[in-house]
């Protein structure tokens, strides 16, 4: 099997914080974000999946590119296939969701929400009677907080009220997710994919000018559908076909109690190989470019193209 990046351990490259997914060195006015194959899921990490740090790392990458005329981001440098050197922002605390189907199962989901009787979602006012997986009249900013533990959708007063956004800064926000929203929507559907709803990151550099951080229109930072067939699954009934990691979450739900275990039994390697598949014909249909794996081992080649970046 090739070989997966579970964590870094450099020591010349700054403080280290851990994310789930990445690794962050925290330089005086940049930050070095490793993408690892770490994949997380009941707030843990339940597999190491092979080329995913690579698949998530250039598919932002890409995006980061496509949408740089819209808002600028917190790229400096891309020095590794699974490494982005960024500026280093203030975070704005707050999780920039646009979502443009009612669909989801999760509380916080706008189907879930839907049911419950609310109708009033951000600036849009929905009828009766949606059906699940139905496309919105326009795309719908529907942000939540960003905080430890867990997030909470408050409405934009309460969040303007306690102080995480200033109203002049949520209603930059808003444009700002909306357009990137409908550019990667408009891309996504060049290359036969829906792009269903997604969640930004952004923070503010120090003049106070808004930047782009974090990842975008990632598999994981995102929902796709494939498009050909979403119409024909809506006028059946069926859920519509999609990018779909939940194969993997089954399994340990099938096989622990992932929420409660102290550890967990290691995923099957053939699960474990379809996701890593999975996620690279993912970057392919988005980007519409071949991948090319990194050079292995991973860690060496990395601490290689890192040299430049020591402090
Ligand atoms: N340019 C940036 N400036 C400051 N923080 C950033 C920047 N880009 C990403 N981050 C933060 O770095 C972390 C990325 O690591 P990740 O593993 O995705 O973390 P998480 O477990 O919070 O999702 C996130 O907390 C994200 O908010
Ligand atoms: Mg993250």
């Amino acid at each position: 099997m090739t070989d997966v990046l579970k964590e870094t351990n450099f020591h010349s490259l700054g403080r280290k914080k851990t994310g789930k997914v990445r690794d962050i060195y925290e330089q005086p006015e940049r930050l070095i974000l490793i993408t690892t194959d770490r994949h997380s899921s009941f707030d843990r990490i339940i597999a190491h999946v092979p080329h995913k740090g690579q698949v998530l790392n250039q598919t932002s990458a890409w995006w980061f590119e496509q949408t740089k005329n819209i808002v600028r981001n917190h790229v400096l440098a891309i020095p590794d296939p699974n490494v982005t050197v960024a500026e280093k922002c203030k975070m704005i605390p707050v999780e920039a969701v646009m979502r443009g189907y009612v669909t989801g199962v999760t509380d916080t989901a706008i189907w879930t929400r839907y049911q419950k009787g609310q109708r009033i979602f951000g600036d849009l006012t929905l009828p009766e009677g949606m059906k699940k997986n139905q496309k919105l009249p326009v795309p719908v900013f529907d942000p939540t907080t960003k905080e430890e533990g867990h997030d909470r959708a408050l409405t934009p007063q309460e969040m303007i009220a306690e102080g995480f956004i200033t109203a002049e800064l949520f209603e930059r926000l808003k444009q700002t997710a909306t357009k990137l929203f409908v550019r990667g929507q408009e891309l996504a559907a060049k290359r036969g994919l829906i792009l269903v709803d997604t969640k930004y990151e952004f923070g503010l550099d120090e003049r106070g000018t808004l930047v782009l951080i974090d990842e975008i229109h990632t598999p994981d930072s995102s929902r796709w559908w494939k498009l050909d067939s979403y119409d024909a699954c809506i006028a059946t009934g069926r859920e519509p076909e999609y990018f779909d990691k939940e194969f993997l979450r089954l399994w340990f739900k099938e096989h622990s109690d992932p929420y409660k275990d102290t550890t967990l039994p290691e995923a099957p390697a053939a699960l474990v190989e379809e996701l890593s598949r999975r996620y690279i014909e993912m970057y392919e249909q988005i980007t519409g470019g071949k991948f090319i794996a990194g050079e292995e081992p991973a860690l060496a080649r990395i601490a290689k193209n890192l040299k430049p970046y020591a402090i």
